[in-house]
């Protein structure tokens, strides 16, 4: 998976992939990261990118053709890819999306900051916009980060088979259950019994369970998506008395 970013901040971008279980997979050849600052981009040159909104009101707006002329030399003669605009006004990301992208071969994204961007710009050259939350941070690399990150992942061979998750909060609808290691016993709190007994089919029923309380307790709407089974309606009917 290739990915392109357009900032104004490529070092937080670069930083932050070449960080562990992304960073090695960049090693690997798995993933790769080219940052474009269109700063690079200015109007003749002047490193000035942004200007007062038409209409007033606060803030600057990112200016449009200094992204796209670094769109442009990014895409050159190749086919137009999926462009990722990183904004609260976009679609909430979630797992399944996440999914969707990994399958893509190539990935933009572009991250604004100050006010907005040129809608004009958008228009042009975004195929997504993605918000990865309702609240509003000052720039858009920290969302792209969470998005190339959950992407990345699901990239095969990104995860080595100790790290990939079968069994992972979302990928079955729900909540992770609690996970414990060793020491046995924390400031006075034992590992619970089941986990130690050797019985498969009594643990899974314990961690299903555990998986139910959870979602139940903090994300209520997500059990409305999940196929439940006897056991799990009537365990859940159990939480509810
Ligand atoms: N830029 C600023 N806030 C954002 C958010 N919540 N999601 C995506 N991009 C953003």
């Amino acid at each position: 998976m290739r990915f392109t970013v357009l900032t104004l901040f490529p070092e937080m971008i670069e930083q932050g992939f070449q960080t562990s279980i992304t960073g090695r997979a960049m090693e690997k050849g798995l993933l790769s990261l080219r940052c474009i600052n269109f700063r690079a981009y200015s109007d003749g040159g002047n490193g000035y990118v942004d200007d007062y909104p038409y209409g007033g009101g606060a803030g600057m707006v990112l200016q449009a053709p200094p992204i796209y002329r670094a769109y442009q030399a990014a895409v050159g003669d190749g086919p137009r890819p999926r462009l990722v605009y990183m904004t609260p006004q976009g679609r909430v990301f979630n797992q399944g999306l996440a999914q969707e992208l990994a399958k893509e071969e190539e990935l933009y994204i572009l991250c604004g900051h100050y006010e907005g961007v040129d809608e004009r710009v958008l228009e042009e050259i975004a195929t997504d916009r993605i918000s990865i939350g309702d609240y509003v941070l000052t720039g858009g690399e920290l969302p792209a980060l969470v998005l190339m990150d959950a992407v990345a992942r699901m990239v095969p061979g990104v995860l080595s088979n100790q790290e990939s998750g079968g069994e992972e909060s979302f990928m079955n609808g729900l909540l992770e259950y609690p996970q414990y290691t060793r020491p046995e016993v924390f400031m006075d709190r034992p590992v619970p019994e089941i986990l130690k007994s050797g019985h498969h089919a009594r643990i899974a029923r314990w961690r299903r369970n555990e998986s139910l309380r959870r979602t139940w307790e903090v994300r209520p709407e997500l059990l409305e998506e999940v196929e439940l089974d006897k056991a799990d309606r009537e365990y859940l009917d159990s939480l509810r008395e």
